[in-house]
Formats: C-alpha cells, sequence, structure tokens
C-alpha cells in the first residue's frame, strides 16, 4: 500500500496555507517533521519546490516527501491552493494530497481530481448547536494503488 511506503521512506511532510491549528499541532509533534508554508500563495508552492528538490539531492531514494495538508479554501485566509500545480509535484516526486475542503464543503468545490484523500468537518453541519462532532474522509483510488 502507497501510504505504508511512504510512511516508511519518506522524511517530511508540509503544510501548504495557514491550517486549523490542531492540524498543524498534531504535524508537528507526530511523523517526520513538517514544513509550514503558511500565506498559501504561489510563492510558497516555489518554496515547496525547492525543498522537494533539496530532499531528492539529498537523498534519491527515498520520496522527498510524506504528504502535503491543504484547505480549500484556507480557514480564516481563504485562500485557495493551485491544485493542478499541487498535483503536478505530487506527481512528479510522490507525496500524498490531503485536501480539507471544510470551509467550501462538497456541495461547493469539486477537489476530489486532485486529491489523494478529502476530509472534512461535519461538526457544522449536523446540528449548528455544537453539541454534535463528526467528521468524513474520502479517500482517492490513487491512495490505495501500489
Ligand atoms: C478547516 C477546518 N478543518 C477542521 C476543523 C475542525 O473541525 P471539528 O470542529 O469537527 O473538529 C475546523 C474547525 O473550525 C476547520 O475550520
Amino acid at each position: 500500500m502507497r501510504l505504508e511506503q511512504s510512511l516508511l521512506y519518506s522524511l517530511l511532510t508540509c503544510s501548504h496555507s495557514f491550517p486549523y491549528t490542531d492540524t498543524l499541532k498534531v504535524l508537528q509533534k507526530w511523523g517526520p517533521g513538517c514544513h509550514f508554508l503558511g500565506h498559501g500563495l504561489d510563492s510558497d508552492l516555489d518554496e515547496l519546490e525547492a525543498i522537494l528538490q533539496t530532499e531528492r539531492a539529498r537523498d534519491p531514494t527515498t520520496p522527498p516527501a510524506l504528504a502535503l495538508f491543504t484547505e480549500f479554501p484556507s480557514n480564516p485566509l481563504l485562500r485557495s491552493a493551485n491544485l493542478p500545480r499541487l498535483r503536478q509535484l505530487a506527481d512528479k516526486y510522490d507525496f500524498l494530497i490531503i485536501i480539507d475542503e471544510t470551509i467550501g464543503n462538497i456541495v461547493n468545490v469539486e477537489v476530489f481530481p486532485y486529491a489523494d484523500a478529502v476530509v472534512s468537518s461535519l461538526s457544522k453541519v449536523f446540528c449548528g448547536y455544537a453539541n454534535a462532532m463528526g467528521g468524513r474522509c474520502d479517500l482517492s483510488i490513487r491512495f490505495l494503488s501500489p
């Protein structure tokens, strides 16, 4: 399974655009380490590409990143990543793209063609009284393919 390979071999995770606080904390506290590219601008993608190139040059035998997390659009900045460019980078450097589409919502944004996994908070739509929590995670077939 591709995820296991990535977990075994990869060196870092990346976060593009300012993520929900806990997402960033989890990435920073556990796992191989995290690059935080917090502006959600195209210049962040240039920086991401430079990081990927550097990591690949350091060790060409392993994928330079495990996964990239981004919100579409981001909360609270409402920035939307250039998903086609991110997908190109993910295919070139073999990392997963995980998109949190809580703010956009599946009804309004179609991010699945670019993602390996799409996550969303359902707490906001269940009842509106903050007395129920829930979440959703959809996996792309890419996520499971060898
Ligand atoms: C983009 C985004 N993802 C995730 C969460 C967390 O959702 P939950 O309250 O269901 O834990 C939030 C909360 O505001 C959010 O804005």
